[in-house]
């Protein structure tokens, strides 16, 4: 691949897997259990979390794409029209809601590279062959690595000013104080004037939100049963998985929806090539995801708690979704 920067690969298989039974015996040993919520996000996981974004139930993939096809023309006018401009992606996946913005973008006849960062080599190949297809106009780089030191990179490397989109509700899955951690990382990664466009899931009427995280087809309970498979398929565990159930509430005074999954009874739970037991008692949670729930004027307070500034707020009709457009300041 000529036209993409290795700075780190992927962790190898073996890595892989220490670092994933690290975290999970580590986090079966807290009181109360937990599981980081990364870990959804293997070959099955992705699958049903693709599954999950086509639910008329979940509303927020559906809200981001219709923001990016009402408010396209608008969003790309905030940026300035003069000189080139690096659209840098953190974590693109296929790319769909982005190409809206990049085809607007092509319209204006600007400078533009578009500039995918992503820890898989596997991904941003997959991404730049699409683009090449379907955009053969448009310059394409791929960064893979983290992505702090893969924005790093970039602003060394690459004359102009740096667009960084980080999409979907990612943010709202880290935990409130690691979010915000991200943000300054971001920002100190980044020039003066440059632009972060960020997806945040809005605060809503609370049933709206409980069927989203607890579908009728059962999409979002198998999503977050995989993970006790995952352990089993990987980590030889012997989770029955008739015997944990699939909880999703939302906790009001946080503004966040918290995934569980609670025993069904006194169980114990064996990982057999480590020769490791696990209790769990009946009734008892291992929370597996925070997804945080943000007002406009929270969007405010942390953009400032980041050294960034509002450039403007862009929602879909419902008031569901929100896309803010941050300026480095
Ligand atoms: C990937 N992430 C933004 C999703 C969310 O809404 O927090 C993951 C998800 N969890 C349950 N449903 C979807």
């Amino acid at each position: 691949m000529n036209n993409t920067v290795i700075l780190s690969e992927e962790k190898g298989k073996d890595d892989q897997k220490t670092a994933f039974k690290e975290e999970v015996f580590n986090g079966l040993s807290k009181s109360p259990k937990s599981l980081p919520s990364k870990f959804f996000y293997d070959d099955q996981g992705s699958q049903i979390f693709s599954d999950i974004t086509n639910l008329d139930e979940y509303y927020p993939t559906k809200c981001e794409y219709n923001i990016f096809a009402n408010h396209k023309e608008s969003i790309i006018s905030k940026i300035p029209a003069y000189g080139k401009i690096n659209i840098i992606e953190l974590g693109a996946g296929d790319g769909q809601k982005t190409k809206v913005l990049l085809e607007e973008i092509l319209k204006s006849k600007r400078d533009v590279e578009y500039i995918p960062i992503d820890i898989s080599s596997f991904a941003i190949k997959s991404l730049l062959d699409d683009l090449k297809q379907n955009f053969p106009e448009l310059k394409t780089f791929g960064v893979v690595g983290e992505y702090s030191p893969g924005l790093k990179w970039v602003r060394e490397h690459k004359k102009g000013r740096n667009l960084v989109l980080f999409l979907g509700s990612n943010l709202g899955n880290f935990p409130q104080d690691q979010a915000t951690l991200f943000l300054k990382e971001i920002r100190n990664a980044l020039n003066l004037d440059d632009f972060l466009f960020i997806g945040l899931d809005l605060k809503k009427d609370i049933s709206v939100l409980l069927k989203a995280y607890n579908d009728s087809k059962g999409l979002t309970s198998q999503f977050n049963l995989n993970l006790l498979e995952r352990m089993n398929r990987e980590l030889s565990s012997n989770f029955n998985l008739e015997s944990f159930k699939h909880f999703g509430t939302y906790d009001p005074i946080k503004g966040t929806m918290e995934s569980y999954l609670i025993s069904t009874k006194n169980q114990k739970v064996l990982f057999k090539e480590d020769d490791r037991t696990f209790f769990f008692r009946a009734h008892e949670p291992i929370h597996t995801e925070y997804s945080w729930k943000y007002t406009p004027q929270e969007s405010v307070e942390l953009s400032e708690k980041c050294q960034f500034g509002v450039v403007d707020h862009f929602t879909d009709s419902k008031r569901y979704f929100l896309n803010a457009l941050w300026k480095a300041l």
